[in-house]
C-alpha cells in the first residue's frame, strides 16, 4: 500500500500533469516486452528535472515505496515490470542528444534518446555508435545501458558497456553524481560507472549518458549464405572465426525461423534449408573484398548452397531484413512468444542447438532458433499460448533445462537481455551462491530500503528463492509471499 498522502506528495513533486493513476495508465505500464509477466503499478510519474527524480527517491526512502524506472518498455526480461507497491518512473521523454563532441569522439545524451536516432545522427557526421540491439528502432539508450544491451554487431564491436564513457546518475539515496568523463583513461578508484552499467535499474537512474563514438567504417558488404545442413553453417562460423576474420555481423536463422520470415516478409528465401547465415564485413574496401572472398571459400568448403552478395545499400538492407524481422515473424505463429537469450562458447553452438531441439521435442513444444552465431549468443524462441497452462508448464521446464545445459557448456543464462524478473530464479539456481550473496550485499549497502527496482535480478531475501511461477494466480501468491521484499 502506498498511502494517499504519499501519492499527494509525489504529485506535488512532479506536478499534476506528470502524475498518472487512472486505470488505463496503470494497465499500459503494467507490462513490458516480456511475455507472461505483468503487475499494475500504483501510479506513474514523468519527472522533468533531475532534482525531481532525486526528491522522488528521497520520498521513497522516507515513506517506503518502490520505484521502477522505464524507458520504452521494450525489454525482454521483465526489468521494467512494476513490483509490489511501486510507481513507474518514466524516462523516455528525456530524449535530447545534448552534444556530439567531434574532437573527443563522444556524445552526451539524455536517457530517453532512441538508439537508432542516435546512430543516424552520428553517422550523418561520419561517426559510429556500434551497439545495435534488435530493438534499436524503439529502445532507449537509458534502457540499453541499464540492461547492457548487445545486438548484431557484438562480435566485432562489443556491447553497450564498451561505449559508455560516463553518466550522471541519481543514486538510491537521492544523491546525484557524475561518473566517468571524456578522458579516455581513468583509473581513479573503483570503476563505478561500469558498476552501474547493466544494473537493471536497481542501483541508479541515469539522467545523462556519455557515449563513446568511433569513426564510421568506410564501407561494408552484406551477404546471405544458405545451407542444407545446420552443422555446415555452424562449421562455417567456426572456420571464419578461426581464420582470423572478424565480421561485424555473423548471424544465423534455423529452418523454422526461415519459414516464418519468408511467410511474413516474402524475401524469396529457400524454405527447405536447415540454416542461413547473414554476414556483414566492414572497413576499408580492399580488406572487405579480401574478407568476402575468403568467407565465400570457407562457406563453399562447407557445402553452402548459395551465396548472395548485396550490390548496393538497398539490396544490403533487404538481405539484412531476413534477420531483422526474425522476432516479429516468429511472433505471428502462436499467441505467445517466449524469446530467450543464452550464450555458449562458440565451439559449442552445434551442441547447444542439438540440445534445444532435443528438449523441445521431449516437451512437445515448437521452437524457432536464431541469433548471434558469431559470438555464441542464441535466441531459442518458444512459440506457445499462455492460455494453455499445461503447455506453458512444459515451456517453463524446457527453459529450465536449456539454461542448465547452456551453463554446463560454459555459457550464461543471458547474453544481452538481462535477468530482470523473468530469469532471476535461474540466476539463483545456476550462479555460485557467494556471487549472488555479493550482489545482495552490494544492493543492501547502496539501497538499504530497497527503493530502486527491488526484486529484479535476484530476490532480496534468500528465503524467497524458488521458481517464479508463470501462471497469473500463482504469481500473485508468490508476490504476496513477499518475493519483492
Ligand atoms: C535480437 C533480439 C531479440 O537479437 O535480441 O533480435
Ligand atoms: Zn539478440
Amino acid at each position: 500500500m502506498i498511502a494517499s498522502s504519499t501519492l499527494s506528495k509525489l504529485k506535488s513533486i512532479v506536478g499534476q500533469d506528470n502524475f498518472f493513476d487512472s486505470p488505463e495508465y496503470k494497465l499500459v505500464y503494467s507490462y513490458d516486452g516480456t511475455p507472461l509477466l505483468s503487475q499494475l503499478p500504483v501510479a506513474i510519474v514523468r519527472p522533468q528535472l533531475k532534482e525531481q527524480i532525486s526528491s522522488i527517491v528521497q520520498l521513497a526512502n522516507n515513506e517506503r515505496f518502490a520505484i521502477v524506472p522505464r524507458g520504452s518498455g521494450s525489454g525482454l526480461s521483465g526489468g521494467s515490470i512494476p513490483t509490489e507497491d511501486s510507481i513507474v518512473l518514466l524516462t523516455n521523454h528525456w530524449n535530447k542528444i545534448l552534444e556530439v563532441d567531434q574532437r573527443n569522439l563522444a556524445a552526451w545524451v539524455e536517457p530517453g534518446v532512441i538508439t537508432a536516432q542516435l546512430q543516424a545522427e552520428v553517422e550523418s557526421l561520419g561517426l559510429f555508435y556500434p551497439p545495435d540491439p534488435g530493438s534499436a528502432a524503439i529502445s532507449t539508450l537509458g534502457g540499453n545501458v541499464a540492461e547492457n544491451a548487445g545486438g548484431l554487431r557484438g562480435l566485432k564491436y562489443g556491447v553497450t558497456k564498451n561505449y559508455i564513457l560516463g553518466m550522471e546518475v541519481v543514486l538510491p539515496n537521492g544523491d546525484v553524481v557524475l561518473l566517468g568523463g571524456k578522458s579516455v583513461k581513468d583509473v581513479a578508484g573503483y570503476n563505478l560507472k561500469d558498476f552501474l552499467i547493466g544494473s537493471e535499474g536497481t542501483l541508479g537512474i541515469y539522467t545523462k549518458i556519455l557515449l563513446k563514438l568511433i569513426p564510421k567504417p568506410e564501407d561494408s558488404s552484406t551477404m546471405l549464405v544458405f545451407f542444407d545442413r545446420l552443422t555446415d553453417a555452424a562449421e562455417s562460423v567456426s572456420d571464419i572465426i578461426a581464420s582470423r576474420i572478424t565480421p561485424a555481423v555473423l548471424e544465423f536463422l534455423d529452418n523454422t525461423t526461415i519459414r516464418c520470415v519468408e511467410d511474413y516478409a516474402h524475401l524469396k528465401l529457400p524454405t527447405a534449408i536447415e540454416a542461413l547465415l547473414l554476414i556483414e564485413v566492414d572497413g576499408h574496401p580492399l580488406v572487405i573484398k579480401e574478407d568476402v572472398d575468403k568467407i565465400a571459400v570457407l562457406c563453399k568448403k562447407h557445402h553452402a548452397l548459395e551465396i548472395k552478395i548485396a550490390h548496393d545499400t538497398e539490396e544490403a538492407a533487404k538481405l539484412r531484413s531476413a534477420r531483422k524481422v526474425a522476432f516479429s515473424a516468429l511472433a505471428r505463429v502462436r499467441p505467445t512468444t517466449i524469446l530467450e537469450d543464452v550464450t555458449v562458447p562458440r565451439s559449442e553452438i552445434v551442441s547447444m542447438l542439438d540440445k534445444i531441439q532435443f528438449i523441445a521435442k521431449k516437451h512437445s513444444l515448437q521452437f524457432g532458433n536464431f541469433g548471434h552465431a558469431g559470438d555464441g549468443n542464441l535466441h531459442p524462441t518458444c512459440l506457445t499460448d499462455e492460455r494453455d497452462i499445461s503447455e506453458i508448464h512444459q515451456a517453463e521446464k524446457a527453459f529450465d533445462e536449456i539454461f542448465t545445459e547452456a551453463v554446463l557448456l560454459g555459457g550464461a543464462i543471458t547474453g544481452e537481455h538481462g535477468v530482470g524478473l523473468a530469469k532471476r530464479q535461474f540466476l539463483e539456481k545456476l550462479t555460485p551462491s557467494p556471487a549472488i550473496e555479493m550482489m545482495r550485499q552490494i544492493k543492501k549497502v547502496l539501497d538499504p530500503n530497497a527503493v530502486l527496482n527491488p526484486g529484479k535480478i535476484f530476490s532480496l531475501k534468500p528465503h524467497c528463492e524458488g521458481p517464479m511461477p508463470k501462471n497469473p494466480e500463482q504469481i500473485k501468491k508468490y508476490l504476496d509471499a513477499g518475493a519483492f521484499t
